[in-house]
């Protein structure tokens, strides 16, 4: 079963001018560990996967604290963290992976797009013992 929550959504700092970064990620991350502890435990959450930066419905990066705060819960529970770079990976985002921005590094990641300059191409990039 796949599960949905709100990405840390910066830009509402446009519109909400109260609203500050912190408290962004501050309410994702209270949704995430919401969810772990109604909807989903974790022993039978597999993985999470988000774009570090959305590419739909505007570009917009997570907020810097927001990645190495899932990575946090992630690795304290056991859960696999993916990122999406098929939009934002590959020199889209001035690095070479959006994550670099972050310091934090994925457990998988997978790219496209920009890979390949417009040919169907695709890659899932792991840590060598995941693909035992
Ligand atoms: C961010 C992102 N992830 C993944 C995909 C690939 O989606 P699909 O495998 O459904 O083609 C896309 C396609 O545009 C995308 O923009």
């Amino acid at each position: 079963m796949v599960r949905f929550l709100f990405f840390a959504f910066l830009f509402f700092l446009l519109t909400h001018k109260k609203i500050i970064e912190k408290d962004i990620s501050d309410y994702c991350i209270e949704q995430f560990e919401l969810m772990l502890k109604q909807q989903t435990h974790p022993s039978d959450t597999a993985a999470v996967i988000i774009e570090p930066v959305l590419g739909e419905g505007g570009y917009v990066p997570a907020p810097l604290d927001f990645l190495p705060r899932l990575k946090e819960i992630c690795q304290k529970n056991g859960i696999l963290l993916i990122f999406d770079e098929v939009q934002c990976g590959y020199g889209r985002t001035g690095k070479m992976f959006a994550f670099e921005h972050y310091g934090v590094v994925p457990d998988i990641m997978v790219l496209a797009k920009g890979i390949a300059s417009g040919l169907p191409i695709s890659a899932v990039i792991t840590r060598s013992e995941l693909t035992k």
